[in-house]
């Protein structure tokens, strides 16, 4: 093999994330979508409907922070595929300040919500497994509730401002761009070479 044709084979090796990186990261993109449109309909909701969607929702948010949890232990572990050479400084600079800011929301919203959940305090199983522990008891002191309650709502409209502009912009790359960034990095595309991250 010469020099040119080792330099590119390596290139593409390291140009898709691997099947366990794709899982976790497509299994929290639908579970996290899910669960905006859970806590929007359980705010809107009346009871007792309200109260089975937010049970739902507080089942999906643990499942949700566990998934975040191990997703950091695998990103600290096996650095990201690199992007093309093709991408603007701008767009690198953007998509890094995006996925760090969508991180720390996926850890404010679970723990804020898990706060707010102190006060509400009702016996709650985790899908038949086991009971949520309770650790915060909700006092006659609303601080913590306030604070927990505004958390979760600006973080939430945050987090669905962001995914709508992730998801134009990998629209974008897609379709206009054409150089099928998301797909090629995300997707079994064939077409682009082994994956070893
Ligand atoms: C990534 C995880 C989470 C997301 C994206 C999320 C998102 C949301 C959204 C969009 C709302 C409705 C806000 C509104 O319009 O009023 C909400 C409300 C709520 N969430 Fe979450 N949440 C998450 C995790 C959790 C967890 C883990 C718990 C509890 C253990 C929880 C408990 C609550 C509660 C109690 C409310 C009702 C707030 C109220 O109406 O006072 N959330 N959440």
């Amino acid at each position: 093999m010469t020099a040119r044709r080792s330099k590119l084979a390596v290139t593409m090796i390291h140009a898709r994330y691997n099947r366990t990186a794709r899982i976790l990261l497509w299994s929290m993109a639908v579970l996290v979508i899910l669960q905006l449109v859970l806590g929007v309909a359980a705010d809107k909701a009346s009871k007792p409907l309200a109260g089975q969607l937010l049970n739902q929702h507080v089942r999906i948010g643990l499942l949700i922070l566990a998934l975040i949890v191990l997703r950091s232990v695998w990103r600290a572990t096996h650095a990201p595929p690199p992007l093309p050479a093709s991408v603007p400084p701008w767009q690198r600079l953007a998509a890094s300040g995006a996925h760090r800011l969508i991180y720390l929301l996926l850890f404010v919203l679970p723990i804020s919500g898990y706060v707010l959940w102190g006060w509400i305090g009702r016996p709650l199983d985790w899908f038949g497994l086991f009971d949520i522990p309770i650790l915060f008891e909700g006092g006659d002191d609303e601080t913590w509730r306030s604070i927990a309650g505004y958390s979760q709502v600006y973080a939430a409209y945050l987090l669905m401002a962001l995914l709508v502009t992730h998801i134009a912009a990998a629209l974008w790359h897609e379709f206009v761009g054409r150089d099928h960034l998301i797909s090629k990095r995300m997707l079994q595309r064939r077409s682009t070479a082994r994956s070893s991250r």
